[in-house]
């Protein structure tokens, strides 16, 4: 396609500002016009981290010589024609802006050879020398060349002539990072084209071209168990790509790389939801490591407000959000409990516990074929509404009667174990609402749990302090908590940094039912606690989030605050380990647990349920 001038009015509709920024900023650009250009190989060469050599080759569609010379032009582009086109634009340029920009800061060489052509063209820039005059800059050619179709382009010395901005430049090794950064951004977003990065002649990066993004995470990642794979498509919205998963020791921090169509963008929207997502799941989020690909029509979005190009606006931004938290949650609510082995398959190696399934290149999904493993999968993460404040919990002290606990006569209740004829059969049968039915308690800490596809164990203090925690956050927006007054005021004594800490969250406290006064001296004297608290409880509960509350950074956000006390809460109310359960109360765990969004792991990273597949079972008495 051609280049042609845009016309002043449509130049002047387009988000101005600076496009060279740094030589990854430089990099970009190339390399968005390579992939316009239908480049399927493409190699970026760097010296001194881009400061003073840039190459990016590519083996696209070229120009020819008028285009060459055209290309260099401020607001000349193939891309778009009218500003009907804006509304919809479906490559990554479309300015008109990025090689006069970068010709205007660099000793600038183009070399080009369209497809077909029987030979290629070179024209320099430099403003030092030359002839002809391109937008206040000098330039020598086009001059004809032999050259392989395709185009090279190389700018060295940036900023040569602009010493004010090359002094801002970071160290050769922090701008060679960058430029590392984009091009692996690049590289996952284009799987099907191949990419190689040299700095200072080393080879940083090579990915041959493959056939989809799990190939190429593949290898650029090589195997990631710590990351859990993400596809949805709701509401014209595809989402795909691999987030950190929830694990004991938090999510892997890393990049959050972002795509929109694409395009690689920062988005607060995005941002957002990412973070909502995680920190319903874990206290321990910051900043989890995310590769997400978001691709819809491009109508449904603006590409054209931010200079550099690096954000976008979407039309529907609130949809947008919703698709984009719900899809995450329902990816790290579905990571996989952590599955046991009754033998090892390969003699000598020790029984494991093997943990979450990375589903990149396992050889799991191989062995369950086609259809996969059904999961452990939370029947629905919504809820009718909760009445303000009050939980109706028949685990807390609260909703319990005084009557004593009878340990369940479980077989006869579940009617699976017994079954008249004694055989297993009824088992298969498992409605799909009853999905998962408790048969007892192992050492009165254990929950043993059935379904069609194996067998759970769930760790009862840690599923309830799961639930309860879902609970707390989600009718925390609809008021403050139900609180009880204590009869006889609880006194304790905290170091002052403690002390501190809690008065400073004194209305974050008070929203969960807390009522905490300084007492004098070191004391600090507990008038009420949330409803949900045994009494005996109280101090202990108290404490623990002084020091929680403590550990906090300063310049921490409120909601990581809040987020902290709902987990320090609910591993104070929660059933301990050691404590006897009715068949009831197991039964209510266990459906509990399935309507939490994430079902699998605490909010502190522990397990909730190991699980014992039937494929293992099977496997074990010889009926596989
Ligand atoms: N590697 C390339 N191969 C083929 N054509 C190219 C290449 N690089 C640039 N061009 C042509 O030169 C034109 C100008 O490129 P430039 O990057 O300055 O602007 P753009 O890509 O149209 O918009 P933007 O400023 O948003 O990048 C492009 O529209 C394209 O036609
Ligand atoms: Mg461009």
């Amino acid at each position: 396609m051609a280049i042609r001038l845009l016309p002043p009015d449509l130049a002047n509709q387009i988000a101005a500002g600076e496009v060279v920024e740094r030589p990854a900023s430089v990099v970009k650009e190339l390399v968005e016009n390579a992939l316009d250009a239908g480049a399927r190989r493409i190699a970026i060469a760097i010296e001194l981290g881009g400061k003073s050599f840039i190459r990016v080759e590519d083996d696209g569609v070229g120009m020819s010589a008028e285009d060459a010379r055209l290309s260099l032009e401020r607001h000349a582009t193939s891309k778009i024609a009218t500003s009907a086109d804006l509304a919809a634009i479906r490559t990554l340029g479309f300015r008109g802006e990025a090689l006069p920009s970068i010709a205007s800061v660099s000793r600038f060489v183009l070399r080009t050879r369209a497809r077909g052509a029987t030979g290629g063209v070179e024209i320099a820039v430099d403003v030092g020398g030359g002839s002809a005059s391109i937008g206040g800059s000098v330039i020598g050619g086009p001059r004809a060349i032999g050259a392989p179709e395709g185009t090279p382009i190389e700018a060295r010395d940036l900023f040569y002539n602009l010493p004010a901005r090359r002094k801002f430049l970071k160290s050769d090794s922090a701008e060679s990072a960058q430029v590392s950064r984009i091009v692996t951004q690049f590289a996952l977003a284009y799987p099907e084209v191949g990419f190689t990065l040299t700095s200072g002649g080393r080879r940083v990066l090579q990915c041959p071209p493959v056939a989809a993004l799990p190939d190429r995470s593949f290898q650029i990642h090589r195997e990631r168990p710590d990351l859990t794979p993400l596809r949805k498509d709701p509401a014209g919205i595809r989402l795909t790509g691999y987030i950190a998963a929830l694990a004991e020791q938090g999510p892997v921090r890393g990049p959050q790389n972002v795509f929109v169509n694409r395009r690689i963008v920062r988005d607060k929207t995005i941002a957002h939801a990412i973070t909502y997502a995680y920190s319903t799941a874990t206290i321990k989020e910051r900043s989890p490591e995310v590769h997400l690909f978001i691709e819809l029509a491009p109508e449904r979005v603006d590409v054209n407000v931010h200079p550099t190009k690096a954000e976008v606006r979407f039309l529907e931004q609130s949809l947008v959000h919703e698709v984009l938290r719900r899809a995450l949650m329902d990816a790290l609510g579905q990571s996989r409990p952590p599955e046991l082995q009754l033998r090892e398959a390969v003699p000598g190696a020790a029984s494991a516990i093997s943990g979450p399934d990375s589903s990149l290149e396992s050889g799991v999904a191989a062995l369950i074929g086609p259809g996969g493993l059904p999961r452990w999968e939370p029947a629905s993460t919504t809820r009718p509404a909760p009445l303000p404040g009050v939980f109706n919990d028949p685990l807390s002290i609260r909703a319990t009667t005084t009557a004593p606990e009878q340990p369940a006569t479980l077989a006869l209740q579940t009617g699976m174990v017994l079954a008249p004829e004694g055989t297993f059969q009824r088992q298969t049968t498992i409605a799909p609402d009853r999905p998962l039915v408790p048969l007892g308690q192992f050492r009165d800490t254990y929950i043993v749990a059935i379904d069609a596809d194996g067998l759970c164990i769930i760790d009862q203090h840690v599923a309830h302090e799961r639930v309860l925690f879902e609970q707390i956050l989600d009718r925390l927006t609809s008021g403050p908590l139900e609180s009880q007054r204590l009869l006889e005021p609880v006194l304790i004594e905290l170091s002052a940094g403690q002390r501190q800490a809690l008065m400073l969250h004194e209305a974050d406290l008070s929203r969960f039912g807390f009522d905490l006064v300084e007492f004098g001296g070191d004391a600090l004297r507990i008038a009420s606690v949330p409803a949900l608290l045994r009494f005996e409880e109280a101090a202990g509960a108290v404490r623990a989030l002084a020091e929680d509350l403590e550990g906090l950074d300063r310049g921490g956000r409120d909601e990581e605050a809040l987020r902290r006390i709902a987990a320090t809460m609910a591993c104070h109310a929660a059933v301990k380990a050691d404590a006897p359960l009715t068949f009831e109360k197991m039964q209510y765990l266990v459906s509990e647990l399935r309507r939490t969004a994430y079902s699998t792991v605490c909010p502190h990273g522990r397990p909730v349920v190991l699980r014992l597949p039937r494929r293992e079972i099977e496997r074990n008495f010889q009926r596989a």
